[in-house]
């Protein structure tokens, strides 16, 4: 067996607390051990405690001093489009000059652009172009994403990216939760019914069939899919065994959130047009809130999500970057953090814990990872700096100085 101690952290952030989704006050209790260490043997934490303490059992213990920094669990990323081919500079450009997401589709940019692209590229290409993804992921200090497919919108180009996923799990340090997201838009030439059709009857069934994702999503908004197709495809995908996940309520409020607590879904995400019925109803039912402020600031809006509301009717919020080529160019979560502080006004703690252990939680793996506590996988980043609160004051600096998976350095 390795065993590894980590000493002196200024702040080891555990969040060790309640084996569910944070609520309420609960999301500013960060469990921080002042002057902090670790045990780690082989891939999973075996002790935490103050740094005297773990050093007086690290016999045969490799010693990793980390010289007064923070270490904080790696950031849980629960909503990204990690694989896509290019880029959307132009839809760039055209922003800055005045149009917006929608008159830039119908001016043949947005997700079409990319789909085109993402067709044409081979499984090699997109892999290639992942990987860089990813390692800016591991940069930023994100040890496991979700990712979406939604690019391919053909049967075998979804089956393609969900193919280089599975292989990018299997090749990189970063850990990945496929989600299915065939209804992302409509391919030209098809109505959206004939396309849901297409979804429901020859792509769940291959991805169910081979396991190719845990979740499926959909980009429920006018012009995309109505609820009622929205809600067909879910319960399609519900059937076979997959979890949900939704994209509702972005740029208008079409009672979304209701639909996924109609659903049992796990996330909504983005809700920057949703109401208190929509968070009340998501209360109920247990449906975590994914928010994507990267995607606000990036489109040039200010309409951010209610989020300060959400944390005050208990939801249990998470923090996501939205990483994908069009409405959210980042892999950063330490800007994410600086957003949702500076923007919508939650506290630094609130937005560790919605980008940690919440998040953790919403991708079903709160018991694995998402905090410091003794049997999680050893997961964690190391920052320079003294204070959690740092990593969302500084903002476009990169301060990650280490990052772990499962043991083993991969920054
Ligand atoms: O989460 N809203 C839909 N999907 C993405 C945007 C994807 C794109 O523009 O390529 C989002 O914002
Ligand atoms: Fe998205």
């Amino acid at each position: 067996m390795k065993t590894i101690a980590v000493l002196h952290a200024s702040q080891l952030v555990t969040l060790a607390g309640p084996r569910r989704p944070r609520v309420n006050e609960e999301m500013s209790e960060l469990a921080i051990i002042p002057n902090g260490g670790m045990l780690i043997h082989d891939d999973k934490i075996g002790r935490v405690g103050p740094s005297e303490e773990i050093e007086r059992n690290s016999d045969g213990a490799k010693i990793i001093d980390v010289g007064g920094r923070i270490v904080l669990p790696g950031f849980v990323d629960a909503h990204t489009h990690l694989v896509f081919a290019g880029n959307r500079l132009d839809d760039f450009e055209r922003r800055i000059r005045g149009e917006n997401y929608e008159q830039i589709a119908k001016a043949g940019g947005g997700i079409w652009s990319t789909v085109e692209k993402t067709r044409s590229a081979t499984a090699t290409d997109l892999f290639e172009q992942a990987k860089k993804h990813a390692e800016w992921f591991l940069k930023c200090g994100t040890t496991t994403v979700e990712a979406k497919s939604g690019y391919g919108l053909t049967v075998n180009d979804e089956l393609k990216v969900l193919g280089v996923m599975r292989r990018l799990k299997d090749d990189m340090p970063l850990e990945i939760v496929p989600t299915f997201l065939g209804a992302h838009a409509v391919p030209r030439g098809m109505s959206t019914d004939e396309y849901v059709d297409l979804v429901i009857n020859e792509m769940l069934p291959r991805v169910a069939a081979e396991k190719l994702a845990e979740f499926c999503d959909v980009f429920c908004e006018r012009g995309y899919f109505d609820i009622a197709q929205s809600r067909k495809t879910l319960s399609a995908a519900k059937k076979l065994g997959l979890k949900l996940r939704g994209h509702v309520d972005q740029l208008s409020n079409s009672a979304g959130a209701n639909l996924m607590a109609e659903l049992g879904a796990t996330t909504a995400d983005h809700l920057e047009k949703t109401d208190k019925n929509g968070f009340a109803a998501m209360r109920l039912a247990g449906v975590q809130p994914v928010l994507l402020p990267g995607s606000v600031y990036a489109l040039g809006s200010t309409a951010y999500p209610g989020a300060r509301e959400m944390i005050e009717s208990g939801l249990s919020v998470v923090l996501a970057t939205d990483f994908n080529p069009g409405s959210s160019p980042t892999s950063s979560m330490p800007m994410v953090l600086s957003l949702a502080c500076a923007q919508m006004k939650m506290s630094p703690a609130e937005a560790i814990t919605a980008s940690t252990i919440n998040a953790a939680y919403s991708l079903n793996r709160g018991d694995t990872i998402g905090s410091l506590e003794p049997e999680k996988l050893a997961n964690f980043a190391t920052f320079d700096c003294e204070d959690y609160r740092e990593l969302a004051y500084w903002f476009g600096i990169s301060l990650t100085h280490a990052v772990y998976v499962r043991g083993n350095r991969v920054v």
